[in-house]
């Protein structure tokens, strides 16, 4: 295993440097993503379940920025993906100019590459490394009130990962208190609860870092989109009926929302997967769908007359409403087949 000393860039123009090798990598088919979090949040545990999870499906390089030691780098490379170890000198971040030059030592191929950036919440969030994507670890130990202590690493994330979920009945930390206040320093902050021990919520990472892999050209494939469907299962809250229901919705660009049912005392309050699906997206500031799937535990759950109504709203095209489940083979209508004739937008009003 490689392992390079790094010392503080000659030049004190960061941020064109940063472009420079943005646009470098771009050129070379690397994807940067940038890891930041304050030590002990489980960075090397994300990354080894990523490399295990979709390591077959794209090529994945791993450089591992610290002050010493080389006890990240190792663990990495046990799983067979090519990494560096890239000692700082005690320098608290990594800039573009160490980058680089970690970059260039290793002798990466192609595909995604991720920098693990040195442990601490302030100083790598003022530095533009060059990466094409930010992304910030937060795990449920730490507490929900960094937003208010950390704002610019918050700021200048594209993600935030909420890690070790697992635990989360052991520490006091609220997920929805957590996205609030992130998503009011950020509002297009995308936030993934996950836990890669159990793999809770990882598929939906892995599959969002798969689509900035490829520059967004091509969407999420059908497969994917069935995972993820039948992941959000998990996420139903249903007590009254014990009929989970999970569903994933994709946009036009290949942006996918997932959802799952969510029951009440007073049932009529009940909400659907599907509407909960939609609802995730609107906060997103979707507006146009082209795609669903649709699972439950076993057989068919095709969308009730009122989520077809909702699906109505806000369809490209005619929508393709897939539904399926573990046992059984996807089958796909149009929207316009489940609800012919359907009252929308432009219509009446
Ligand atoms: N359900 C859905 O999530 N989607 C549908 O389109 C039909 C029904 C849920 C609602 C309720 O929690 C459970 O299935 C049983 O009706």
């Amino acid at each position: 295993m490689k392992v390079i000393s790094l010392s503080r860039s000659v030049t004190d123009s960061n941020d064109r440097d940063a472009e420079k090798l943005r646009q470098a990598l771009k050129a070379k088919g690397v994807t940067l993503v940038n890891l930041m979090s304050s030590p002990g949040s489980g960075k090397t545990t994300l990354l080894s379940r990523i490399i295990k999870d979709i390591g077959h499906r794209v090529n994945i390089g791993v450089m591992e920025a610290d002050i010493a030691s080389d006890v990240d780098a190792k663990a990495i490379e046990k799983l067979g993906a090519k990494s560096i170890q890239a000692h700082t000198g005690g320098m608290c971040h990594m800039d573009a100019g160490m980058t680089r030059a970690a970059f260039d030592a290793a002798g990466f191929d192609g595909g995604i590459v991720f920098l693990e950036n040195v442990g601490n919440l302030i100083c790598p969030a003022e530095f533009d490394t060059g990466a094409h994507v930010n992304v910030m670890v937060l795990s449920v130990s730490e507490g929900d009130d960094k937003p208010l202590k950390y704002p610019l690493m918050f700021q200048k994330s594209d993600a935030l990962v909420i890690s070790k979920t697992d635990a989360i009945n052991y520490f006091d930390f609220d997920i929805g208190k957590a996205r609030e206040r992130a998503l009011k320093l950020n509002p297009g902050l995308k936030i993934f609860p996950v836990s890669a021990k159990t793999g809770e919520g990882m598929a939906a990472l892995e599959n969002w870092l798969l689509q900035k892999s490829r520059n967004g050209e091509e969407s999420m494939t059908h497969e994917d989109c069935i995972k993820l469907a039948i992941d959000a299962l998990d996420n139903s809250y249903s007590p009254y009926s014990n009929f989970r229901v999970g569903a994933c919705l994709v946009t036009p660009e290949g942006e996918v929302f997932t959802g799952a049912n969510f029951e009440n005392a007073s049932f009529g309050a009940t909400i659907c997967a599907e509407r909960c699906a939609v609802s995730n997206a609107i906060a997103h500031g979707k507006r146009s769908f082209s795609k669903i799937y649709i699972s439950c535990d076993s057989g068919y759950a095709w969308p009730c007359g009122v989520c077809r109504q909702v699906l109505n709203e806000f369809r490209a095209g005619d929508m393709e409403v897939w539904v399926g489940s573990k046992d059984s083979p996807w089958q796909m209508k149009t929207l316009s087949e489940l609800l012919p004739n359907g009252f929308g937008p432009g219509i009446g009003g």
